[in-house]
């Protein structure tokens, strides 16, 4: 973004005629759900960008405000609405001063739900799909020859061709840790799953395209990036050898790239996980240990109703093989309690996976019957109270598990990527191989280097540490 933009131009006359204010356009955006909102906000903000507009997190300054939604569940739609309504009451105020506040809805909901949006919410202007970003100049454009625009079209071209890139001072300013989308969509269709409807099926991007983002990222000055998809590991590609190339022959080329220290992958679906990308854990010291592998449920009965087509054994057999591959790999999870038909069995069923696996963090919730998905139309939903009660035992577990992980660490020397200025005075935070914030003194090193330091306790969600001169074990 260019300095220039950022600040309104005065220019005052000598002669002191009035003076002409030429206003930036300041855009607020606001991401709800998962990595690749984030992502994707960070691409419209770019757009936007080379549309005129600076990013501000300041909602009362903004004359563009977007939510960029998630549809998962219910209480993740519902949010977009409560927040609708005081933007709305804004919008009101600012109109009586004669200013404009143009309202926008992007993301998982705006697809979901399009102009129904605009039913509900009329102070919303634009509704547009995640397919369609690339388009929001345009839209913008129709929006202030004044109509409401929804796009939620699954577009033909690619948006990842048309959006612009962002300038390397953009690049760092958002940190040494960055997100880059390789795949989008997904064609598993689990029951309960909202997201082949709303963000399409299965679309890799290219190899080339891949790389040149990455190694832009890494010229800027970023050390770890975050490959992501709502199904990464059904990544696959045209190589540049003509070949057919998956997930861990795309690892094995950006680990290539100088400057990458770090690499990781998220979300992935256990029937993906091939031999490739397993012996990526093992050959690639870039690729971080640390493997976000969802199982929903420890029950064959649940899995199968669910569609994640395949058992409790098959999952655990495959972990197996990732740890004979890296030993200190730590597992992170999702898990849903009280889907449609789950006994008690079945979910004793889930806690017996947990207890067997181990993991070192996951995320748990309660099945939220979503509009258009088959479970949401099965029999046997299990009452709240249940669900509640199935909920904090699970989590009571998997705290414990995340608990013993990190009191595991103490004692030992770990690499850490000093990633920003800690909220403390004097304190930087780091970023472990298994994704532990790390505290540390702030001059145990600047941002962006990885150095190996000592774990000397554990707090609320992270681990504290003091520098060491000698090298990590
Ligand atoms: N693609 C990933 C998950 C994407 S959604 C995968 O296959 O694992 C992220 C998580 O939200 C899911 O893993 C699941 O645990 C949870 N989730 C999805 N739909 C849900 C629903 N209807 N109710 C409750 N949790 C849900
Ligand atoms: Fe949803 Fe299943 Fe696809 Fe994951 S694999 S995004 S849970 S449908
Ligand atoms: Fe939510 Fe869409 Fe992500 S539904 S979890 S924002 S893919």
């Amino acid at each position: 973004m260019e300095l220039e933009n950022s600040v309104a131009v005065r220019n005052e006359g000598r002669t002191g005629e009035k003076a002409a204010v030429a206003e930036t356009k300041k855009v607020f955006v606001k991401t709800y759900g998962c990595q690749m909102n984030v992502y994707d906000s960070q691409r419209m903000t770019d757009a936007l960008a080379a549309d005129g507009y600076v990013a501000t997190d300041a909602i009362g300054e903004a004359d563009l405000v977007l939510l960029n939604t998630c549809h998962i569940r219910e209480k993740a739609a519902e949010k977009v609405y409560s927040e609708l309504g005081r933007i709305r009451d804004m919008k009101a105020e600012r109109a009586l001063e004669g200013r404009q506040l143009t309202i926008g809805v992007t993301g998982c909901v705006a697809q979901a739900e399009g102009a129904e949006i605009i039913r509900r919410a009329p102070a919303v202007d634009l509704v547009v799909g995640p397919q369609t970003y690339h388009r929001l100049p345009d839209v913008l454009a129709r929006v202030r020859d004044g109509g409401k625009v929804v796009e939620t079209d699954y577009a033909l071209d690619d948006k990842f061709e048309h959006l612009p890139q962002p300038k390397p001072a953009e690049i760092i300013k958002r940190g040494v840790t960055a997100f880059l989308t390789v795949q989008e969509g997904c064609d598993k269709f689990c029951t309960f799953c909202v997201v082949p409807y709303t963000r399409g099926s299965e679309v890799s991007r290219s190899v080339a395209q891949i790389v040149a983002e990455a190694e832009r990222l890494a010229a800027a000055g970023v050390r770890e990036v975050t490959l992501l998809g709502q199904n990464v590991n059904a990544w696959h590609g045209q190589g540049p050898d003509g070949g057919e190339w998956g997930l861990g022959r795309l690892l094995f080329r950006l680990a290539e790239i100088p400057g990458i220290a770090r690499l990781r992958y998220t979300t992935s679906h256990p029937r993906d996980m091939d031999d490739e990308l397993i012996e990526a854990h093992r050959d690639l010291s870039t690729l971080m240990p640390y493997l976000h592998l969802p199982v929903q449920s420890g029950s064959d009965r649940i899995l199968k109703a669910m569609n994640r087509r395949h058992k409790a054994s098959d999952y655990l057999r495959l972990i197996e093989r990732i740890r004979a591959a890296r030993s200190d790999i730590a597992m992170s999870g999702d898990f849903i309690v009280g889907f449609p038909g789950e006994t008690e069995a079945d979910f004793e069923d889930t806690m017996t996976i947990v207890r067997e696996v181990g993991y070192a963090s996951a995320f748990s919730f309660k099945y939220s019957p979503r509009p258009g998905t088959p479970g949401a139309e099965m029999n046997d939903h299990v009452p709240e109270a249940v669900k509640d009660e199935r909920l904090q035992r699970l989590q009571a577990l998997l705290v414990e598990q995340q608990q013993a992980f990190s009191v595991s660490m103490v004692g030992r020397t770990i690499e850490t990527l000093i990633e920003k200025p800690g909220r403390q005075a004097g304190q930087k935070v780091g970023r472990s191989p298994w994704l532990q914030p790390v505290i540390v003194d702030e001059k145990a090193g600047e941002i962006g280097d990885i150095i190996p330091v000592r774990i000397t306790g554990t707090g609320f969600n992270s681990l504290h540490a003091e520098p060491v001169a000698e090298a990590a074990e």
